[in-house]
């Protein structure tokens, strides 16, 4: 797939949510730095969709459900409260995956999205590594890549602003961290609120962090005695993995572990866990509970969160 055509089909086609309860037209640039490869400048027009929910659960916690992409944030002040109605057609959640590494869970996650158990596509891969097996995978698969933050020794400075604009252009709904090394510029954080998902290799709040990264968490886990460690899915804020828990797995810490044989194990798990994740966001069953902790509701049983 050639990256103008995505970028056109990304752009202009009228993606409406059969959901949504308010729109707001949006106008936008792409970025001039991210024009070298797509070609002329354009104007581009993107919908926003905003749509809150408000619902109880079965211990009677008032919990708010987020049905909306990622662009609600231009839509800040509006919301309304669903009835009673008929579930309409969940729409097609437009995915953007950032790496820096091999990007393992990028292609199960992508491998998903092609099989239909997430009800969404990989519009865009970021990555500060150009040359990245993630990026390569990426190219390989027709899914356009974008380089950020640039290398040092380049002229071109894209910004976080700019990196907003150039993922508004993909009409991207959610951003799903997977080995992506480099802190979120905070312009982002800003544009995608409760949009920003990031997978974590140890059971957080423990073994995470600035430094606690790769093998040094496995390590880390080991030496600490722990007997259970596993992956945790969270919320990105601007600081490193202390955004709200979102999902967790469990898996044993064996008496004669090396650090790869545990992270091996860790990222068997992951991959199931991310998976499992992106089809409950692309299916909108993330919901909030009152005190801000975010819950995913069983699709076997909707009465069960988790
Ligand atoms: C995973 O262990 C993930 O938890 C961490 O980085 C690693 C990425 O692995 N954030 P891969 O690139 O998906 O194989």
């Amino acid at each position: 797939m050639e990256i103008q055509n995505v970028i056109l089909r990304g752009s202009f086609s009228p993606a409406v949510s059969s959901i949504q309860t308010r729109k707001s037209r949006l106008f936008t640039k792409l970025a001039a730095p991210f024009l070298s490869e797509i070609g002329s400048p354009k104007w581009v027009s993107m919908k926003c969709d905003c749509s809150f929910h408000s619902d109880t659960s079965p211990n009677k916690t008032i919990l708010q459900r987020c049905r909306n992409s990622a662009q609600k944030a231009e839509c800040k002040g509006i919301s309304d409260v669903e009835e009673d109605k008929p579930k309409a057609k969940i729409r097609r959640k437009n995915l953007a995956v950032f790496v820096s590494g091999g990007g393992s869970n990028f292609r199960s996650i992508h491998e998903a999205t092609l099989t239909g158990s997430v009800n969404g596509d990989i519009v865009v891969l970021v990555t500060n590594k150009h040359d990245c097996g993630g990026a390569e995978y990426a190219r390989g698969k027709g899914i356009p890549v974008i380089v950020f933050p640039k290398r040092k020794d380049t002229e071109e400075v894209l910004s976080g602003e700019d990196l907003v604009i150039a993922l508004r252009s993909f009409k991207v709904d959610f951003i799903l961290l997977a080995g992506y090394l480099k802190l979120i510029p905070a312009a982002l954080i800003q544009a995608y609120p409760k949009a920003i998902l990031n997978i974590h290799p140890s059971l957080l709040p423990a073994f995470g962090g600035k430094g606690y990264y790769g093998m040094k968490v496995h390590k880390a886990v080991i030496a600490s005695g722990a007997r259970y460690s596993g992956p945790t899915i969270h919320y990105v804020d601007e600081h490193y993995d202390t955004g709200r828990i979102l999902a967790q797995r469990v898996v044993p810490v064996l008496a004669n572990d090396t650090a790869e044989e545990l992270a091996a194990r860790v990222l068997h798990e992951e991959h199931k866990l991310y998976v499992e994740v992106s089809a409950a966001l692309c299916e909108e069953r993330i919901t909030w509970r009152e005190d801000g902790v975010p819950l995913i509701q069983s699709k076997e049983n909707p009465n069960d969160y988790r």
